[in-house]
């Protein structure tokens, strides 16, 4: 492989049995949700940050979303990854004690009741089981106060019946080696509502992470060079990502990527009253 610039998470694991977003990242792919950089933009516009707002981002990864993010200059930016080295990259992009990166899960953040004015998360949901996505909701309505925004972009499913949806469930974590559970738009809604949100605004694309025209798009002609270089060069990995492919091929018609955003209700009671640490 093209030695990568900095370490990546889950390097000491064997290409064949890492998860397979880290697998991307360490062919130097750093575009990890499903709705490419496009599904992004339309939700950081649709959430219009300014110099007022105190920004949460659950699981910034490499930090992709957090560089747009800091761009608007918000008055804080606090990311919570709970893998350390991707933390340690994010960390490489925050300029003064108003931007932090922790190392936490997002189900337990230690932040204070009320301290963020826009929460967003990006491809984190999805791999989480139907109980630890509600948590994770939860801790972003206590975070928010009445009107704050929350944002997620994840897998959706379409026209499934509930035996498809079981079948992909298994078809995504046999390849991917996490436990990814993509719900159906209305599911999705639906979590959302009972952890004490209205949706304002949906918006799809196509989940077309591994196709040849998204990964120019998203990384640029000479990031999608050498991506593509070092798959050519690493057989193991070729290999994940050939089968990770193949399941999004197979089951194309039935995935999407979905881009939510919410406004927290007023009167929510908060399931941990105030800040863990
Ligand atoms: C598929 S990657 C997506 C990264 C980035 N958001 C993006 O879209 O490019 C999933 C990320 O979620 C992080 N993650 C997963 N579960 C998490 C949790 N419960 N709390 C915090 N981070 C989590 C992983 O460490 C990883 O960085």
């Amino acid at each position: 492989m093209i030695p990568l610039s900095q370490p990546m998470p889950a390097e000491n694991i064997p290409a064949s049995k890492a998860p397979g977003h880290w697998v991307l990242a360490r062919l130097d792919k750093r575009i990890l949700r499903p709705g490419g950089l496009a599904l992004t933009r339309k939700m950081m516009q649709a959430l219009n940050i300014g110099p007022t707002d105190k920004v949460v981002e659950f699981a910034p990864g490499l930090g992709v979303t957090a560089k747009m993010a800091l761009e608007k200059k918000p008055a804080r930016y606090t990311a919570i990854e709970r893998e350390p080295v991707a933390a340690e990259q994010v960390r490489q992009y925050l300029n003064d004690k108003t931007q932090t990166c922790i190392t936490a899960s997002a189900q337990k953040t230690g932040l204070a009741d009320q301290c963020a004015t826009v929460v967003y998360g990006e491809a984190m949901l999805s791999m989480q089981p139907d109980g630890q996505k509600f948590e994770i909701m939860r801790e972003a309505a206590r975070l928010l106060p009445a009107g704050g925004q929350y944002a997620i972009h994840e897998l959706s499913l379409v026209k499934v019946t509930p035996e498809l949806q079981e079948s992909i469930h298994e078809a995504l974590c046999r390849t991917l080696h996490v436990g990814a559970t993509p719900l159906t738009q209305e599911q999705w809604v639906y979590l959302l509502a009972q952890a004490g949100f209205k949706v304002t605004q949906i918006f799809t694309a196509p989940m077309a992470l591994l196709e040849p025209v998204r990964i120019m798009r998203d990384e640029g002609l000479l990031q999608s060079l050498r991506f593509f270089f070092n798959l050519a060069l690493h057989p193991e990995a070729y290999c994940r990502i050939a089968q990770m492919r193949a399941i999004f091929q197979k089951y194309k018609n039935h995935l999407s990527a979905i881009v939510i955003i919410a406004e927290k209700q007023a009167g929510i009671k908060n399931l941990h009253s105030t800040a863990h640490a």
